[in-house]
């Protein structure tokens, strides 16, 4: 059938519209006409000219997006390609009037041409339609990124091509395969082949978040590598959707497993088995020849393997423990002058970039190999915020930013309660989408250094592919935007599109994406009897539904449901007496999955705090934290508590009136990896005419290390309504643990005053 495209009633005018264009990421130009073009099951297409690559990829993106079926048509076609010569590259067009041209430079962007295509197509109840249009389109950066670690987890090769395929569709161009690692070695390397016998398993794996104590360890056998067949299998793959792979070899650090194999490539040769643990371990590459050697030859065997340009060395989180102590390392330092061991990496990275210049690629590493001084052509990969991508880019040399504040997808993506175990920290849909990899330091000659930005997603806290979908989609959408439009379009358009034409592009093709962002957006304040909030829904038609769960003193509960509207606010009352739970659910609308939280009805509840001492700026979510009746949790998330860096704490509280109070809870979080403490001293006053008096001074136990809260309670039995906190925590961090020497955090949340 050629009529199947029928012509739009409406075509009266060819006046151009700007809107919100349904493609994401978003093309530099997106502009409508009046009128549609509509067909059935089925469009004709002229292919002629097209590589055959492109060719088979358009046919299968077709079925993807909306299972249409391409049927090529030479003499009537509706769709026809046009080949663009001297453009930006990775240019295309796309122009729908009366028939559909896509004009293309690269084959890349035939390609990227074809998935705005798709992205523009909408189905109604009696077939498709396309609004009549223009799309001018190229991309901002070079680097796309995305990267996988596949050592704390291992996934297949299907799972690993589905990863690149869901990539292809938001046009990223580089997967950064972390393929080595302290808990396993995943690449067959044909000269040593123990790396994969031995490297590629582990015996045991902890069970829980490490920051959970008692520690229980999985004792199941636990593993797996690629062959050099699968690895071309996959490269091939990522290849005929335009993206590049770039390989991770980790060195000299994160070298457990490749240990494991040969012991004797570290300091003291030392046998010890691969790791099911995570963290940083002492025990890494030894900088000996030998070592540099054995790595040069795995390289090789890597290099034949991946054709990309760059290659990653790992660099990162390298303690030099063992390199002090190592006769080799330390004559190593002599006869090359090197004044400390980050020297000593340095002169190890620069031997490996020597050898992949070489032979015509190019190193890339984390940015600690910009300690000790960066290598003539290394590229830098910034994770530890902006600055060592800056710094790199000051020195002349090519940068990929992915800070962990922006970049990091093993974090939280949602406050809720029931967010699946992450490693911890919060990178919400919207702080992605506010990631800009040129940081305002830079200037305009510097630029052109940043090569682009890439997220990182370690999979300690991500056993399956399911849970790998959840953490990346739909943050990676947002980055596509940060990474490939000349200038994005504000995050609430961005949302509108996501939620309007995406998701369901993301269901049609099973991607298990988190519906996190899609939570209301909920806004507390205090108010005169304790707090209140309102509900703000991402869509605004729909119902905003409540559901209260009030548990009192004397054990009966209470069930209510409310039906809020827009800019409603609803009540949370003190208690009376004792300390009762307010369980709220809220949902808005279908697609919304609720946001619960318990609420601790103390008689604080949102009573004003004067901070005497102040909080730091970089955990201090507001006043109101402490005395929102919500108690910080584990794994903790910044914005739940309120951080201290100083020795001494000082606070005070107007529990708006005067009244016998029995008891006060304070709580405290402990972490000792990210150096937060318990107190070592409480003192609770009461505040009489201006006047402190001091009703009790208790210590607080301090117990093992790892993540834990502690509540503490103190007994008042005072009629009081203004009160005195002070806090004081250890002077400094006691040795042999991380930060020793440094003052210790305190993080606090919450306060209650119970009547
Ligand atoms: C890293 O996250 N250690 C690069
Ligand atoms: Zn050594």
């Amino acid at each position: 059938m050629k009529s199947n495209f029928l012509l739009s009633l409406l075509l009266l005018t060819q006046e151009y519209f700007a809107q919100i264009s349904p493609i994401l990421p978003a093309p530099v130009t997106y502009k409508e006409m009046d009128g549609s073009l509509y067909f059935t099951e089925s469009l004709d297409i002229d292919f002629s000219g097209l590589p055959v690559n492109l060719k088979d990829q358009m046919i299968e993106l077709a079925t993807v997006y909306h299972d249409i079926k391409l049927s090529i048509d030479l003499n009537k076609p509706r769709v026809r390609f046009k080949k663009l010569v001297n453009v930006i590259k990775d240019s295309y067009s796309i122009n729908i009037s009366d028939e559909v041209i896509i004009s293309y430079s690269s084959e890349a962007s035939g390609y990227y041409a074809f998935n705005s295509f798709m992205q523009l197509i909408e189905k109604d109840s009696v077939g498709f339609a396309l609004k009549k249009c223009f799309v001018k389109d190229y991309p901002k950066f070079s680097w796309r990124g995305l990267h996988l670690d596949v050592s704390r987890h291992f996934f297949t090769v299907d799972e690993v091509k589905r990863y690149i395929d869901l990539m292809s569709f938001y046009k990223f161009n580089t997967f950064h395969w972390h393929l080595t690692d302290d808990q396993g070695w995943r690449i067959e390397i044909k000269s040593f082949p123990k790396l994969t016998q031995i490297g590629a398993w582990r015996d045991s794996t902890l069970n829980n978040h490490y920051s959970t104590k008692p520690r229980t360890f999985n004792k199941e056998r636990y593993g797996g590598y690629y062959t050099q067949e699968q690895i071309k299998e996959v490269v091939s793959y990522a290849n005929s959707k335009y993206i590049t792979i770039v390989p991770e070899i980790e060195m000299p650090g994160h070298s457990r497993a490749a240990l494991a194999a040969y012991p004797e490539y570290s300091c003291n040769s030392i046998q010890q088995g691969v790791e099911g643990f995570w963290g940083v371990f002492d025990d890494i590459f030894c900088s000996k020849d030998e070592t540099i050697v054995f790595l040069q030859k795995v390289l090789d065997e890597v290099l034949v393997l991946f054709p990309g340009e760059y290659i990653h060395i790992g660099g990162d989180e390298a303690p030099k423990t063992r390199w002090k102590k190592c006769e080799k390392c330390q004559n190593l330092m002599k006869e090359n002058n090197l004044k400390d061991e980050h020297q000593l990496q340095s002169y190890f990275i620069q031997r490996m970039d020597k050898y992949l210049t070489e032979k015509g690629r190019k190193l890339i590493g984390w940015d600690e190999i910009l300690e000790g001084g960066l290598s003539t052509n290394a590229a830098v990969m910034s994770w530890r915020g902006f600055e060592g991508g800056v710094e790199a880019a000051n020195l002349g040399h090519l940068v990929v930013m992915s800070p962990g504040s922006h970049c990091y997808f093993d974090h939280y993506q949602g406050k809720g309660k029931d967010e699946p175990l992450a490693i911890g920290g919060y990178t919400s849909l919207e702080k992605v989408y506010d990631f800009n990899p040129v940081p305002s330091q830079l200037n305009k000659q510097q630029e052109p250094y940043i090569l682009g930005g890439q997220a990182n997603v370690w999979t300690e806290y991500i056993a399956d592919f399911k849970k790998v979908e959840y953490m990346v989609y739909p943050r990676a959408i947002a980055l596509s935007q940060a990474l490939w439009c000349l200038e994005k379009p504000s995050f609430k358009d961005f949302q509108k599109v996501l939620i309007d034409r995406h998701i369901r592009f993301l269901q049609k093709n099973n991607v298990n994406f988190s519906k996190s962002f899609i939570s209301p957006e909920i806004e507390w304040k205090n108010s005169k009897k304790g707090i209140k909030f309102k509900v703000l829904p991402i869509d605004l038609t729909s119902k905003i539904q409540v559901n209260l769960n009030e548990e009192n003193l004397d054990g009966k509960s209470q069930q209510k449901e409310i039906q809020l509207i827009e800019n409603q606010w609803l009540e949370i009352n003190r208690a009376k007496k004792g300390n009762s739970i307010r369980n709220l659910s809220i949902k808005t609308g279908e697609n919304s999955i609720p946001s619960n939280f318990s609420i601790h009805a103390s008689a604080s509840l949102g009573v004003p705090i004067k901070f005497i001492t102040k909080p730091s700026p970089s955990y201090n979510s507001g006043d109101l934290t402490l005395v929102d009746g919500q108690r910080g949790a584990l794994p903790w998330r910044g914005n739940e508590w309120i951080g201290f860096d100083t020795t001494e704490i000082e606070l005070e509280i107007d529990l708006s009136k005067k009244d016998n109070y029995k008891y006060i809870n304070l709580s405290f979080l402990k972490d000792d990896h990210a150096w937060i403490h318990f107190p070592q001293d409480i003192e609770i006053s009461i505040v009489e005419k201006g006047k402190r008096k001091i009703i009790e001074s208790k210590p607080v136990i301090s117990f093992s290390s790892g993540g834990q809260v502690q509540q503490v309670k103190i007994e008042l039995k005072k009629s009081t309504r203004f009160m005195h906190i002070r806090i004081k925590s250890l002077l400094e961090i006691p040795n042999g643990l991380p930060g020793s020497g440094h003052v210790p955090w305190t993080f606090i949340d919450e306060i209650e005053v119970v009547r």
